[in-house]
């Protein structure tokens, strides 16, 4: 005991400098050639300046299989600790790829673990950066008992603090699965992958020829699969799109999403959005120029935008309050709901609600895409979990019908009976079990087979009666008809109205969503 000496510091120093060093030089060399930052680079884009407490630094595996006791390196592949992001407390881990390919080991499991029971604690958000070669082969079963420890934190954390997966690199077999227990999985181009098993499994198994991109790659997992919410061009940028995310986030599931500094005035008059409806109901115009006109500053971040473009889920605010938009997006599809539209808007909505983010929804939708595909895809389940998602909600729900809303994709589109809190239509919102056309199909096949001018008679009758948004406001299913240029100011009236909104759903085990 006593003073330090000058000796203890430079053991120190010389300690940190080789956790620093990772798996050495040369494969950090060798990282930075395949165009990837190392972990401790990551970590440092990632959080605010000199902001990030390392937990773990020189802790070593305990394997003695393969003689791996001879090669240990201080932190055992994974960087974990704690810093800023915007002022804001997060945890977070990233593994180091120039340690044993970032596999996982018992001990790297140990300390992330340790930082997801931590963001617990603390109802932090957790980030996870991922870029591992799966299972630490030489720790056998070890590896397996470490990975599940994780998914059951992940599992538990799940609605209580937001979690943020990266990958970075290889993620492959059982590893997937942490990020897609985890609420948002970002994946960068061209060096990241993900699949259940690889490319020479495939080929063994079903003959087929596939690489890893084409197997798992960022684009495939972002407009295919949905396994990926983001993509990013480069990490730098996947790195600021995660400060971003968090930026629309609460901190927890018992807080609210920090209110932004808003200088658009409230009261901004769009009247581009008087003549954005195309005179033909069967034309199509675009969604985000309404989303542009109505949000703070034309600012959004959108979520899944490669995946199921028929329905747009994007995290925007207005009057700097955080809220989660789902619409409909005409010119994809018409706006249809389908398999993947629906689970799509459904797990964006349970986000929503599980963080206290209000939900705006603008509706354009002509209903659900029919056909065998989708039947025998189980659509009914599909869009049941979208309907259920809205149901369940108990945040501010704020619904404005610009044109279209039919039949069962009018209910699940967070109609009045679903607890919608402001329902609000555009003059020429048609709200109906179905469109016209269709209708007249029905009702009247027979005096249409025999006169077929019937049919242009009996589609403005229909249309006068039901294809307009006073119908379905007479019986108070719709709260007002609103002027499109008005729409900004209303939503942001409503939200600021529903801002002390207290609605709670019967005690139960859990839901029981239809998966
Ligand atoms: C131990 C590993 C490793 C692993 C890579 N390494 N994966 N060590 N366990 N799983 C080591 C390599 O030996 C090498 O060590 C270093 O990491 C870098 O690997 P390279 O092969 O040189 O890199 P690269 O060419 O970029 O290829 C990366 C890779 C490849 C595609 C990830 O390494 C690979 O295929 N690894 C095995 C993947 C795998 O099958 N994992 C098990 C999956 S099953 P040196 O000393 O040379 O630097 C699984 C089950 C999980 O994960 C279940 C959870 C429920």
């Amino acid at each position: 005991m006593g003073a330090i000496q000058e000796k203890q510091v430079e053991e120190l120093v010389k300690h940190r400098e080789k956790a620093y060093l990772g798996g050495g030089q040369k494969r950090i060399d060798s990282q930075h050639a395949k165009g990837k930052f190392t972990a401790r680079e990551r970590i440092a884009q990632l959080l605010d300046a000199d902001s990030f407490e390392e937990f773990g630094m020189f802790v070593e595996h305990r394997c003695t299989n393969f003689g791996m006791e001879k090669e240990t390196y201080p932190g055992d592949g994974v960087i974990t600790g704690c810093g800023s992001i915007d002022g804001r407390l997060v945890y977070l881990y990233a593994q180091d790829f120039t340690v044993f390919g970032g596999s996982l080991s018992e001990s790297m499991a140990a300390k992330i673990c340790n930082v997801q029971d931590l963001a617990m604690k603390m109802g932090a958000p957790i980030i996870g950066i991922n870029d591992s070669g799966g299972a630490r082969i030489q720790e056998g079963v070890n590896a397996l008992a470490g990975y599940s420890e994780i998914f059951q934190r992940n599992i538990l954390a799940s609605g209580v603090v937001p979690q943020i997966s990266c990958i970075f690199g290889p993620c492959a077999g059982g590893a997937v699965y942490s990020p897609a227990l985890t609420d948002f999985t970002l994946m960068n181009k061209d060096t990241s992958y993900m699949f259940l098993t690889g490319p020479k499994v495939v080929k063994a198994v079903t003959g087929e020829d596939v690489t890893q991109e084409q197997l798992g790659g960022a684009s495939v997992h972002a407009s295919k699969s949905g396994v990926a919410h983001f993509v990013s061009q480069n990490e730098e940028q996947g790195l600021s799109l995660v400060r971003k995310l968090l930026s629309y986030i609460p901190q927890n599931n018992l807080e609210e999403a920090p209110l932004a500094v808003c200088t658009d005035p409230i009261n901004r008059l769009e009247e581009s959005l008087n003549s954005i409806i195309p005179d033909s109901p069967n034309k199509s115009y675009d969604m985000y120029e309404v989303i542009r006109a109505i949000v703070d500053h034309s600012e959004y971040l959108e979520v899944h935008n490669a995946y199921a473009p028929n329905i747009i889920t994007a995290f925007a605010r207005f009057n700097g309050i955080s809220v989660g938009i789902v619409a409909n997006q005409p010119c994809k599809m018409a706006g249809v709901l389908d398999i993947n539209a629906s689970r799509k808007a459904a797990r964006f909505v349970r986000f929503c609600d599980a963080f206290n983010i209000p939900l705006v929804t603008l509706v354009d939708v002509p209903g659900f895409l029919p056909g065998t595909g989708q039947e025998y895809g189980g659509v009914i389940v599909h869009g049941a979990k979208l309907l259920y998602a809205y149901g369940e909600a108990t945040v501010p729900k704020v619904t404005v019908t610009l044109r279209k809303s039919y039949g069962g994709a009018h209910i699940v589109m967070s109609c009045k009976q679903l607890r919608g809190d402001a329902n609000y239509a555009w003059p020429g919102a048609e709200i109906a079990v179905m469109g016209a056309s269709g209708a007249i199909e029905v009702l009247y096949n027979k005096e249409i087979a025999a006169d077929p001018t019937v049919a242009e008679q009996k589609t403005k009758e229909y249309t006068e009666k039901f294809s307009n948004p006073y119908n379905a406001a007479k019986y108070g299913y719709i709260d007002d008809v609103i002027l499109p240029m008005n729409t900004r100011f209303r939503v942001i009236r409503a939200l600021q109205q529903l801002a002390t909104k207290k609605l709670s759903n019967p005690a139960k085990k859990h839901d029981n969503l239809p998966l």
